[in-house]
């Protein structure tokens, strides 16, 4: 029989983010929510970022709880910058520096063209998924350069290269988003902080769903599994396995790439 004395203690080699602290935005569902959870699986103080739906943001904190590290939630909307000033100010005071930043936070826009679109929703496009970035790694900069590794991952889309008729303000904010990582992994690598894109196809998430449903009509995206790279759509767990890797010890000599999941095209 197994006894408590018997199990052994969690070594570096099992929790390779131990030490490590975490801000991923829009971590409270979706993507962001399997990318919290994969870092918090590997040791890593976890904080996640949501912007109004708070009960699924609790939910994924009790889930990082549940694999033993330390999880906080913290309200913002990406595109209201005193909020997100608000809200680096208060993990840094909660929890000390951060030296892993994943920015995650997205919305999809209503697909028009360019003719038929708002400057209001490019402008809202562009400050959710790029203004709220740059702010962000502009207040957590400073402290992440004093920790031994730093590293900022962004999560674009495929989206960034197929420039798709109807999705301007996605595919532009995405290039812009792209263009401040690969600028700032030149910036910062000399202060031992790693930034990588990773780029992801269509995945099943609640912004994937609206997604098939409003172009393909399809209510259940696994309808798509069997016409899908091996044999099924991609899951929010496929991207946070990247992410994980990006940020651990495996990819010490890797910043400045773009990584694209999406099965191959
Ligand atoms: N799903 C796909 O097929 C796909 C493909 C390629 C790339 N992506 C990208 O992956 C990222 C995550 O997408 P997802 O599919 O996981 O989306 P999702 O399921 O709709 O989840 C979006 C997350 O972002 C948060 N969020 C939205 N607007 C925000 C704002 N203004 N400020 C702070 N948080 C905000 C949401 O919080 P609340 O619930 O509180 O609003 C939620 O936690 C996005 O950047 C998206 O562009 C998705």
């Amino acid at each position: 029989m197994t006894t408590p004395s018997d199990v052994p203690e969690p070594t570096e080699a099992d929790l390779p983010l131990a030490g490590r602290t975490a801000l991923v935005t829009g971590g409270s569902r979706g993507i962001g929510r399997a990318i919290a959870l994969a870092l918090a699986a590997d040791g890593a103080t976890v904080a996640i970022n949501y912007r109004r739906d708070a009960e699924s943001a609790a939910a994924t904190v009790a889930d990082i709880e549940a694999l033993g590290a330390v999880g906080r939630a913290y309200a913002a909307s990406s595109d209201v910058p005193d909020e997100v000033a608000a809200m680096a100010e208060a993990i840094q005071a909660d929890l000390g520096p951060v030296d892993l930043l994943v920015c995650n936070a997205g919305i999809a826009s209503r697909g028009g063209t360019v003719a038929q679109t708002e400057l209001g929703e490019l402008d809202r496009l562009m400050r959710t998924h790029v203004y709220g970035a740059f702010q962000l790694c502009g207040a957590l900069l400073p402290g992440m350069r004093t920790r031994p590794r730093g590293d900022v991952v962004v999560i674009s889309s495929v989206a960034a290269r197929q420039l798709a008729a109807h999705m301007a303000p996605y595919g532009m904010a995405k290039v812009a988003l792209e263009a401040m990582a690969l600028t700032l992994a030149k910036e910062e690598r000399n202060n031992g902080i790693h930034v990588n894109v990773v780029a992801p196809g269509l995945v099943d998430t609640e912004m994937g769903r609206r997604l098939v449903k409003g172009v393909m009509g399809i209510d259940d995206m696994s309808t798509l599994d069997a016409s899908s790279p091996f044999g099924r759509v991609c899951r929010p767990e496929d991207i946070a396995e990247v992410v994980r890797f990006l940020a651990g010890p495996s990819a010490g000599y890797v910043t400045g790439q773009i990584v694209t999941v999406d099965g191959g095209g």
